[in-house]
């Protein structure tokens, strides 16, 4: 898969973004792997009125890859028009992420000029919680 895809992917994704309190619209573009087969799932963030109950566009693509049976993801990428300088994922997030991704999974960090930098999971969070590990 062309990187580029999957960036363009994040980019389309941010303009679904439902962010009437924040106005900071994020787009995530998911690479899943399964049966051999490349496929973008994509997801953008979600506000609420209860505002502890918006959900992060990573969470949002994660948990909608789960949903339709992915369990193989290769990378991800994470745009905002918002973003002065490379977007990073949230901390809950980088927890929720490290139930599905390993140390080397690349991360696909964008700017709102459009421009992405690529980083490991490790260096994004290198000792995620486990249970009995
Ligand atoms: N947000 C994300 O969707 N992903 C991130 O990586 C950081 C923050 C959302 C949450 C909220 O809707 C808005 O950005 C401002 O915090």
């Amino acid at each position: 898969m062309d990187i580029n895809i999957l960036q363009d992917a994040a980019t389309k994704a941010a303009t679904r973004a439902y962010v009437p309190y924040s106005g900071f619209a994020v787009g995530v573009a998911l690479l899943c792997g399964d049966d051999d087969k490349d496929e973008i799932i994509s997801g953008c963030n979600v506000e609420n009125s209860s505002y502890g109950l918006s959900n992060c566009a990573e969470r949002t693509a994660l948990f909608t890859a789960v949903a339709l049976g992915k369990r193989s993801f290769k990378a991800i990428a994470i745009y905002s028009p918002n973003a002065a300088d490379y977007l990073l994922p949230c901390g809950a997030c980088r927890q929720v992420l490290s139930e599905f991704v390993g140390e080397d999974f690349p991360f696909y960090l964008g700017n709102k000029q459009g421009q992405f930098t690529k980083v490991a999971f490790s260096q994004l969070f290198p000792k995620p919680f486990k249970i009995n590990e």
